[in-house]
């Protein structure tokens, strides 16, 4: 039996390249429907920090053209030839993966174009993941033999759009200049014209494929989701239950499961311990990206308040400046209460989750939101604003605590409630039971994907 050959195009792939959620579900995904049959593979950028030693070349060098533009490119991939990595050095080789040159709508239009190429010759269904990849189904566009495009949107508020203007030297063809194609607001969107030019789309979510349907969730694309609703299919992701294992995470210093949970509290007080935070205070944790989005400015809104209450907090988190000078300030004030973490760092976030109390999820709109789930597994209590993904994978009193309102108030409430419960110790341990044998795995997603290609083919 030769599987469906399904070429995933992401600017990330985990363990390569990560800097959120994407580059999660692109390391585990494909590993989860090869276990089902399908020949899945993830075409992603070539970057600076990337080790080229541990590759192998794929083709004689070649130029690819873009409109006016020539650069010189090679393919190469892992032994394993489950990742193939497009490499422009001119264009791609930077030490981001997303610099700020002011050259990302080139850098993935070239990318995206040869994604197309590659796909031509070497899959049955292509699978787009974000404005990254947007233009790939444009450029596939037209062409009888192409195979057939998915569009995943995994973050409706970035939609990688530039100037009109460029499309030409793109190769974007004129029907997609217009309102009908990619063109949005006078600007050229790539999210857009993959969304117009894919056969279907999927988000991440559930819920979040109908938070979309309306603004502000749409982010100025309700309407054109709204006329596509028949193709729109949300689809949870999961979690990598390898990686993510309690029983084995190395990086925990006691491993613990559902059936012998008491080693657990070491890790509460490793954590407590190593940052200084009071003792016997319930302990919440956030790892997070700092932006608008996760809602990081309501617990700050609502700190003096959360200082008087039983808690102290484990924040990890990497973004905007502002949002992490606020952050460390509330630790210089109150530095028992508030350890402030500002860096990206996976070995802290696997002790979070493996020791705190809570997990705090704020966030204002999360398409599906992979903390809460790493959460879970962990035997960390989620506490969510009931949103999207957030709201599919939490039940109130079931296995977290969620709130509706994104203001400091609600979430004052919900904490309070975590207060409370963190002194009722078997509801308590009901709860983190629940939530640690729910299955996040991504079989079931898997499926239903390839139910989607199944009917493309
Ligand atoms: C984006 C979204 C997040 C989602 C992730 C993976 O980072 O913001 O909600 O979980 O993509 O799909």
């Amino acid at each position: 039996m030769t599987g469906l050959r399904v070429l995933h195009v992401s600017s990330e792939v985990a363990p390569f390249t990560k800097t959120g959620g994407l580059g999660e579900v692109l390391g585990a995904l494909p590993a989860a429907q090869r276990q089902i049959g399908l020949d899945a593979r993830v075409f992603t950028p070539l970057y600076g920090f990337h080790d080229r030693a541990a590759l192998r070349p794929l083709l004689e060098p070649f130029t690819v053209d873009l409109g006016p533009h020539r650069f010189g490119a090679r393919l190469h991939q892992t032994p394993d030839g489950r990742v193939i990595f497009a490499d422009v050095p001119s264009l791609l080789d930077r030490e981001t993966p997303y610099g700020d040159a002011g050259d990302n709508p080139l850098r993935f239009a070239v990318f995206s174009k040869l994604a197309a190429q590659y796909a031509r010759r070497c899959a049955d269904v292509v699978h787009a993941h974000d404005w990254q990849a947007g233009l790939t189904g444009m450029y596939l566009h037209g062409d009888d033999d192409a195979p057939p495009v998915v569009q995943t949107i995994h973050n409706l508020a970035y939609q990688g759009a530039c100037d009109l203007a460029l499309g030409r030297s793109f190769e974007v063809p004129s029907s997609y200049l217009t309102f009908e194609g990619a063109e949005f607001h006078g600007r050229l969107s790539f999210l857009k014209a993959g969304l117009t030019s894919a056969r279907l789309l999927t988000t991440v979510s559930p819920r979040y494929a109908r938070e979309i349907l309306d603004e502000p969730g749409g982010h100025g694309l309700a309407g054109l989701l709204r006329h596509r609703v028949a193709d729109l299919h949300g689809i949870l992701n999961g979690i990598d239950t390898s990686v993510w294992d309690p029983r084995l995470d190395p990086h925990l210093q006691a491993n613990f499961d559902l059936d012998d949970l008491g080693p657990r509290e070491r890790n509460t007080d490793e954590l407590r311990r190593a940052f200084g935070l009071r003792p016997d205070t319930a302990v919440v944790g956030i790892v997070s990206r700092a932006t608008w989005q996760k809602g990081l400015d309501l617990l700050i809104d609502g700190a003096e308040v959360l200082v008087t209450r039983n808690l102290s907090f484990v924040v990890l988190c990497d973004g905007d400046p502002d949002l992490l000078h606020a952050l460390t300030a509330l630790h210089h004030r109150f530095p028992d209460r508030f350890a402030v973490i500002t860096r990206f760092d996976e070995a802290l976030a696997h002790r979070i989750y493996g020791g705190v109390d809570f997990v705090l999820v704020p966030s204002r709109f999360e398409p599906c939101g992979l903390t809460q789930l790493f959460a879970m597994r962990y035997g960390a209590i989620p506490v969510v604003r009931e949103t999207g993904g957030l709201a599919d994978t939490v039940q109130d009193g079931d296995t977290g605590l969620t709130f509706f309102d994104p203001t400091p108030e609600h979430l004052v409430d919900a904490l309070d409630r975590a207060v409370s419960l963190y002194g009722r110790k078997d509801e308590l341990d009901a709860i983190r039971r629940r939530g640690m044998a729910k299955d996040s795995s991504w079989a079931k997603a898997a499926l239903a994907y390839e139910t989607l290609y199944r009917r493309l083919t």
